[in-house]
């Protein structure tokens, strides 16, 4: 056993911790990286949920079932004639597997580069010490820490319905659900949010009949109701089957499939039997691993660490950021807030705006926003212009065969202030990024219809859309 003394000690190695320790290093602390991910080799795998089991594979997957959409529904009109076209899913999961391992030992090497010391194992408090805290790792090796401060960033875990664990054979988190081997013929999904949408799409795409169960009576609540709008009745016209307001009962699984009684939003008792099902119904943040009772860490009722706007915890010297504190479970808030707390720790002066975290679903059409939607400023009585300009009329998605969907700028009525961007259409994900540094900079809806925008190029969108608010579009 030995015990290493570090400045900072990192528990977690996703976004929100590998960041942290990296920031931490860079500012000339002696940092630990602790994460306990395994990958198939038993090997570690740092990245976290986001690496290894989220975003970066469930992206690899929508690009690999997107090429396969394409080549099957759209190549034709580009008079591209495709014969014997079919899906192989063992190597789209086999390259999604290499695109992780790319990521993983990415992360491997910038410890090495900024020295961050990486653990691999399970990571807990220990007690209090003077001037730090003691933290055991529990992994091939054993070993004891000593951190003068701690970052706890250990993320989240999908949440089960209650009484349905996860078998990741019939019924999968997002774990399965990235893993699945040949395509199913009937697939289930319990809620309509991110992940839903997301895997819904990558396995309907190849061939699988989706239908997704939601409780809520609205689609997509959170998002701005005329984008919320435009989208579903893309995905409708894709045929991904999304109930609402339905209330779902008994889940049996047996050898035939799983059963899910379900009641609809008319009242009617209805039965879905799907050959696997994906429940992905919100995430818990995990802290059950971290024996936070030995140093009296607070955590709420739904066992998140308690932690106020700076990411501060109860007990001096410790941080927590990312899924498992307050927020929205997004990679880039929780890499925002590690930057951020490790600059604090250095004594500078870290800064999240959580008004500018934007949002994007990675469906087709792709859905982007940041700020305020309409139906949020309504609420608050703020007085507001609208303009909004489709893809439809922008010459780039017309050349790309993609016209689904529109910009919409929200702004202030009286000062021009842009409140809240929100796309849905080809590549927002990517548009967005220009609504983030407008709105940090305070722009106006005018500043950026005044701004030069490469012809042709779906950015022009947004410009229009700009220019929308103050009713003179220029092409549409
Ligand atoms: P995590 O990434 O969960 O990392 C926590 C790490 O800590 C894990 O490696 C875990 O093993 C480790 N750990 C936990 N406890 C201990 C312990 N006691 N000791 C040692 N190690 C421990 N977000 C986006 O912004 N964009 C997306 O496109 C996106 N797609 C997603 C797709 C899916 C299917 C899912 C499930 C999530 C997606 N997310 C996306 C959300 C994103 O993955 C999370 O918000 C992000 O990973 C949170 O980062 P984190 O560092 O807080 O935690
Ligand atoms: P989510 O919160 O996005 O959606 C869960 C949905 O399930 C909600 O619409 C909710 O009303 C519904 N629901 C809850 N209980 C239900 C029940 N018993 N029956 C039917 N419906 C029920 O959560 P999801 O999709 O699990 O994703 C978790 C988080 O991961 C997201 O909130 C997001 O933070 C992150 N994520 C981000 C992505 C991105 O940024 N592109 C992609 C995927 C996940």
């Amino acid at each position: 056993m030995s015990n290493q003394q570090f400045d900072v000690i990192v528990i977690g190695a996703g976004p929100g911790g590998y960041i942290a320790a990296i920031r931490a290093a860079q500012l000339g602390q002696k940092v630990a990286c602790i994460d306990e991910w395994k990958n198939d080799q038993g090997g570690p795998a740092p990245g976290g949920t986001c690496t290894n089991v989220g975003c970066i594979p469930s992206k690899a997957l929508l690009q690999s079932s997107e090429h396969f959409e394409h080549a099957s529904k759209h190549f034709g009109e580009h008079g591209i004639a495709v014969s014997g076209l079919k899906m192989d899913v063992a190597q789209m999961v086999a390259r999604k597997a290499a695109v992780v391992k790319q990521n993983n030992d990415g992360i491997l090497y910038l410890f090495k580069k900024n020295k961050v010391s990486f653990f691999h194992g399970r990571g807990s408090f220990v007690r209090a010490v003077d001037g730090g805290y003691e933290i055991a790792v529990k992994g091939a090796k054993d070993e004891t820490l000593v951190g003068r401060q701690i970052i706890v960033a250990t993320g989240s875990s999908a949440r089960a319905l209650p009484g349905v664990p996860f078998d990741e054979e019939q019924v999968l988190s997002n774990d399965g659900a990235l893993r699945i081997a040949a395509v199913p013929k009937r697939l289930g999904l319990i809620g309509s949010g991110v992940i839903g949408l997301e895997m819904g799409s990558v396995w309907r795409r190849v061939g699988a009949e989706v239908t997704v169960l939601e409780a809520l009576p609205t689609f997509l609540g959170a998002v701005d109701e005329q984008i919320a709008k435009e989208a579903r009745k893309a995905f409708d016209k894709q045929g991904l089957k999304i109930e609402l307001g339905v209330k779902v009962g008994e889940v049996k699984v047996g050898k035939k499939g799983v059963s899910v009684a379900w009641t609809d939003a008319k009242g009617a008792a209805q039965e879905l039997v799907v050959d696997k099902l994906i429940v992905s119904i919100g995430r818990v943040p995990n802290t059950t691993g971290l024996n936070a009772e030995a140093v009296g860490l607070k955590l709420d009722e739904r066992g998140a660490v308690v932690v106020d706007d700076d990411c501060r915890t109860n007990l001096p010297g410790v941080w927590a950021v990312g899924d498992v504190v307050r927020g929205p479970m997004l990679a880039h808030k929780a890499e925002e807030e590690g930057v951020a707390v490790a600059e604090r720790i250095a004594g500078q002066h870290g800064h999240v705006d959580f008004n500018l975290i934007p949002w994007v679903i990675y469906t087709s059409p792709e859905i982007a926003w940041v700020g305020k939607t309409e139906q949020q400023l309504k609420a608050e009585g703020a007085k507001y212009k609208a303009g909004s300009f489709p893809f439809m009329a922008n010459g780039r998605a017309r050349a790309l065969g993609d016209t689904t969907g529109l910009v919409k700028f929200l702004a202030d009525a009286a000062t021009d202030e842009i409140l809240g961007v929100h796309i849905v259409g080809p590549m927002a994900s990517e548009l967005i990024a220009e609504a983030c540094v407008a709105m940090a900079f305070r722009a106006s809806s005018e500043d950026i219809a005044r701004i030069c925008h490469a012809h042709p190029s779906l950015g022009e969108s947004m410009k229009e859309a700009a220019l929308a608010v103050d009713k003179r579009t220029l092409n549409f």
